[in-house]
């Protein structure tokens, strides 16, 4: 049975203060859910954020939204999977449709941002997700198959039991239309079959696959409860308490 895990990616959102008093509500309102919770505040909280965490015996896991494609060295501006890793960041987003669109990211890119964060010791969680062109267009399963197979594809099998996959539709994200459940429960399946392809139908039935596009209080639930959907990965209403806390109670 796989725990389902609910993740707020923040993306460039909340200065400090604001940031703060969100990490520490959260952690005044938790209880003994039945999902795991991650949040992906910007790179400069994630120390601070760990450290809130811990401090408060918080079961919450904190990750980041990116990882530099390199290890180490003159590479001004990136940080790296281990530099993360010794922060206390224990999950990393790669492949977010943004960095994908705004810095071109892609195939071997990511194959090594996903390389080097299992590394660091930093669970991967791979997103793929379709534009609304190539969905009208009825490409949407070819272009998810292609995001998997140039990138997350190239992981061992010892590799990819540490991955998450995240199928984010790109028309879905911040736009307030959700991928249906039906919709959402049709592609995920889909990427459970590759996986199952590609790796084994034992690997295939434990790796987590999260849904991300316009979740909601009022969506979650639905959502959560297809077959093959184990938890969201949130933006806008990850940003404020009470629909986030209602999302994590929809798990
Ligand atoms: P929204 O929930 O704001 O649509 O963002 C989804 C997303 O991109 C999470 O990574």
């Amino acid at each position: 049975m796989r725990r389902k895990l609910v993740a707020g990616n923040w993306k460039m959102n909340l200065h400090w203060n604001e940031a703060m008093s969100l990490v520490s509500d959260l952690v005044k309102n938790e209880k003994d859910w039945n999902c795991d919770v991650l949040i992906c505040p910007p790179s400069p909280y994630v120390r601070h954020t760990f450290e809130f965490l811990k401090n408060a015996k918080s079961a919450i896991s904190v990750g980041a939204q990116d990882c530099a494609s390199s290890t180490d060295g003159a590479f001004t501006g990136e940080i790296s999977a281990g530099m993360l890793s010794s922060i206390g960041s224990s999950f990393v987003l790669v492949g977010h449709s943004e960095r994908r669109e705004y810095q071109g990211e892609r195939g071997e890119t990511l194959t090594k941002k996903l390389q080097h964060s299992i590394g660091a010791g930093i669970q991967p969680i791979f997103c793929c997700g379709e534009k609304l062109d190539e969905r009208q267009s009825n490409n949407h399963f070819d272009v998810v198959q292609t995001q998997l197979e140039e990138a997350l594809f190239a992981m061992s099998n010892e590799e990819i039991s540490k991955c998450t996959i995240a199928y984010e539709p790109v028309w879905a994200i911040g736009t307030g239309e959700t991928a249906s459940p039906e919709q959402a429960q049709e592609m995920h399946s889909f990427i459970r079959d590759q996986v199952a392809t590609k790796y084994g139908d034992d690997v295939a039935s434990r790796i987590r696959i999260l849904y991300g596009g316009s979740v909601n209080a009022g969506n979650a639930k639905e959502l959560f409860g297809q077959q093959d959907i184990d938890g969201g990965l949130v933006g806008g209403a990850s940003l404020k308490i009470d629909s986030f806390l209602q999302i994590i109670q929809s798990a």
